[in-house]
């Protein structure tokens, strides 16, 4: 008799707090399209998250549903993965405030996100920003995952998810699975355009050539590549000297599939001019089929709301069964 393998559990998320960036896609994306076929995949939409900086109430709730349709037109497939909102699900809450109270201020105050969020929003230093990584590890633990597809600016919320589990585990026996990070090598953390020191955010507003949003108008992007900053020598080469080539080379890796140093050595001899058009016209082939695909989707507004309605379903049953569990063993009457 054959009995079905179970897959390993993939987990992950993104806040609506913005359209998406190229470094969201080539960091997060991208690979989750790639792995949903080897793995049992459930995708959120973080806009809990979302609301520890201040939001549009209209407009989130349209970047929300624009975020999942942007999902499926990537290739997520909501029939087979769970794509759901969190808000949807009310254990993110309910677990976040248990592991709440298993999380110390002092490994809080360390996480280097909290630290440059509260700098560039001075006037709303919230509690909510401070506990973001409960939250996050409460996500993540809910679902019992065991590998969660990130970039690189998520990496310590990794580590303090995993810290939460082992102590709750070691309290109380095995509630949760304690998960990996699973960090691509090419593309988990592309640069800004302008400003080639700091990562690409989906909501830096201060430059708009600094960031491609999936979803700019095609011409745009191209335009946004071309006119993206390098240095004088003329030389395509990665080095921690040449920050504006090397992202360059870094996000023509990740959108064609290759290693950063595969696409250095393509481009051995070629000028600036040249390489620039070469990572445009690639990013204009990978985006295009995507911004089609939104299109068509959008306009089905009955087959978006059975995917939210159908995947916040699927996703409390898995959820409520781990905050039963965590529930019964801090002492709720359960
Ligand atoms: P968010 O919404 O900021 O980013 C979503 C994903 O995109 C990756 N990313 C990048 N990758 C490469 N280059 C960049 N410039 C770049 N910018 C962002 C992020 O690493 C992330 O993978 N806290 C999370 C959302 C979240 C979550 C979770 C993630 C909430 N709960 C549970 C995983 C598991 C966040 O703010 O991502």
């Amino acid at each position: 008799m054959s009995e079905e393998i179970k897959k390993s559990v993939i987990y992950s998320a993104m806040q609506p707090s913005g359209v998406p960036s190229l470094g969201n896609y080539l960091g997060a994306l991208k690979n989750w399209k790639n792995l949903q076929q080897d793995y049992d995949c459930i995708f959120a939409i973080a806009n809990m998250h979302a609301i520890t900086v201040r939001q549009n109430p209209t407009e989130l709730r349209k970047k929300t549903r624009d975020l999942i349709t942007l999902f499926i037109a990537i290739g997520i497939s909501p029939e087979n993965n769970i794509l759901y909102v969190q808000s949807d699900v009310k254990a993110h809450a309910e677990l976040a405030w248990i592991l709440n109270c298993y999380t110390y201020m002092g490994e809080l105050s360390r996480m280097t996100q909290f630290k440059d969020k509260s700098a560039k929003h001075a006037d709303n230093i919230n509690a909510g920003l401070f506990t973001y990584p409960v939250l996050m590890a409460a996500d993540i633990l809910l679902y019992q995952a065991d590998l969660v597809p990130v970039g690189e600016d998520q990496r310590q919320h990794l580590e303090i998810t995993r810290d939460i589990a082992e102590r709750f585990n070691n309290l109380y026996g095995d509630v949760f699975k304690i998960p990996e990070g699973f960090i691509p090598k090419t593309g988990a953390r592309i640069m800004g355009l302008q400003d080639p020191t700091k990562k690409m955010s989906k909501s830096d507003t201060d430059n708009d050539n600094n960031v491609i949003h999936i979803l700019d108008d095609i011409n745009l992007i191209a335009n946004k590549i071309k006119r993206a900053v390098t240095d004088s020598d003329n030389e395509v080469r990665l080095s921690p000297d040449k920050p504006g080539i090397s992202n360059l080379l870094n996000i023509y890796g990740a959108v064609t599939g290759k290693t950063a140093e595969e696409a250095q050595n393509e481009f051995k001899g070629t000028g600036y001019g040249e390489f620039k058009k070469c990572v445009a016209d690639a990013v204009v082939a990978e985006i295009k089929p995507i911004q089609d695909r939104f299109k068509e989707l959008s306009a089905d507004k009955a087959y978006i709301d059975s995917v939210i309605k159908d995947g916040a379903e699927k996703a409390a049953y898995i959820a409520n069964k781990t905050l039963r569990k965590a529930q019964k063993k801090v002492g709720f009457p359960v």
